[in-house]
């Protein structure tokens, strides 16, 4: 039984969107990749914008500028769970889509649920996402570029440390290939991302091709200060009872801190759970909750 595009993608998000930019306004830390993406992104989506830069400042479009038009559009999110690696990938287009008065449509494609198992499944989803998009951004040609999110991309590495799925893991990974030059050669606006816990088990011939890879990390002290005050706005803090915070979600002996989504995630639901019905949020209370529960192991270490 073939597998239709409808099961293969989540819903798709058009860009702008008011929840998409909330959403990308609370990335705390991103700042230096959110700057490197969205003109590596700006560029892939809409070439032109590189071209007029050129011939703005020298007069005529460089071999160089023609060289980057042939790119693979292909940009990898590395690192630590829950540092906002699926959030960014999802959102950052609104500030392209915004800027530049057009719509931008996410295509979301998730492995690690959809491809597990299975022989022949990864390659035939990964062949199926592929020619969906290509047919799509043939048809809009250009108005509306697209960008496609291959989230827990780690499944395309992870078969290969098993020896027998060799062969179906080598499929899926030319599969993926095939796609992104595709794209590359018929020089269609569409950008894809790939996000993984393990940067450094993807197959080297993806690594390769990729525009830019971009490592994600847990928040350090500061950004876990800022996170902190934001997600317990509206309740009073003293400074030392942040800075308690800041150090008891910090390693703190444990070699690995809190990541974010520990934070805004976790922490914020068993604290307001802990007040419910009948307290109010105290600092004494928030400390209680991150002694009770303990930051989510790094991903290497969880095997
Ligand atoms: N840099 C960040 N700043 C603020 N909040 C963040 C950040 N990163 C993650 N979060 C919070 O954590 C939640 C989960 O983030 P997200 O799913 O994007 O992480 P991820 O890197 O994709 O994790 P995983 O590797 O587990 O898939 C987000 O909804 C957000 O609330
Ligand atoms: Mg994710």
């Amino acid at each position: 039984m073939s597998t239709t595009p409808a099961e293969i993608f989540d819903d798709d998000l058009d860009l702008p969107d008011p929840l998409a930019l909330r959403r990308y306004t609370a990335l705390v830390g991103l700042d230096h990749i959110k700057t490197r993406l969205l003109k590596e992104a700006e560029v892939i989506l809409k070439p032109s914008l590189l071209e007029d830069w050129s011939t703005a400042m020298h007069g005529a479009v460089l071999p160089a500028v023609r060289l980057m038009a042939h790119r693979p559009p292909l940009i990898i999110f590395s690192g630590d769970v829950g540092t906002g690696k699926t959030t960014l990938a999802e959102t950052f287009a609104d500030a392209i889509a915004r800027e530049h008065h057009i719509t931008v449509r996410v295509k979301r494609l998730s492995l690690r649920t959809r491809g597990s198992g299975i022989v022949g499944e990864m390659t035939r989803l990964i062949g199926t996402a592929f020619d969906t998009i290509i047919a799509e951004a043939r048809a809009n040609r250009g108005r509306r570029p697209l960008i496609l999110v291959i989230d827990e991309a780690d499944a395309l590495a992870q078969s290969r440390e098993a020896s027998q799925m060799h062969h179906e893991d080598r499929a899926g990974v030319n599969a993926l290939i095939r796609g992104i030059s595709q794209i590359a050669a018929e020089e269609l606006a569409v950008l894809v991302i790939m996000c993984t816990n393990r940067g450094d088990a993807l197959d080297p011939a993806i690594r390769r091709r990729a525009a830019a890879e971009f490592d994600f990390s847990r928040p350090d002290d500061s950004q876990r200060g800022a996170v902190l005050a934001r997600i317990f706005d509206g309740v009073t803090l003293s400074e030392g009872e942040i800075a308690t915070l800041v150090r008891l979600t910090g390693p703190n002996g444990r070699g690995y801190g809190f990541t974010y989504s520990d934070l805004t995630d976790r922490l914020v639901a068993s604290t307001c759970l802990a007040a419910y019905p009948d307290q109010p949020v105290t600092a004494q209370m928030i400390i209680s909750q991150v002694k009770a529960n303990p930051p989510t192991p790094p991903f290497t270490s969880r095997h």
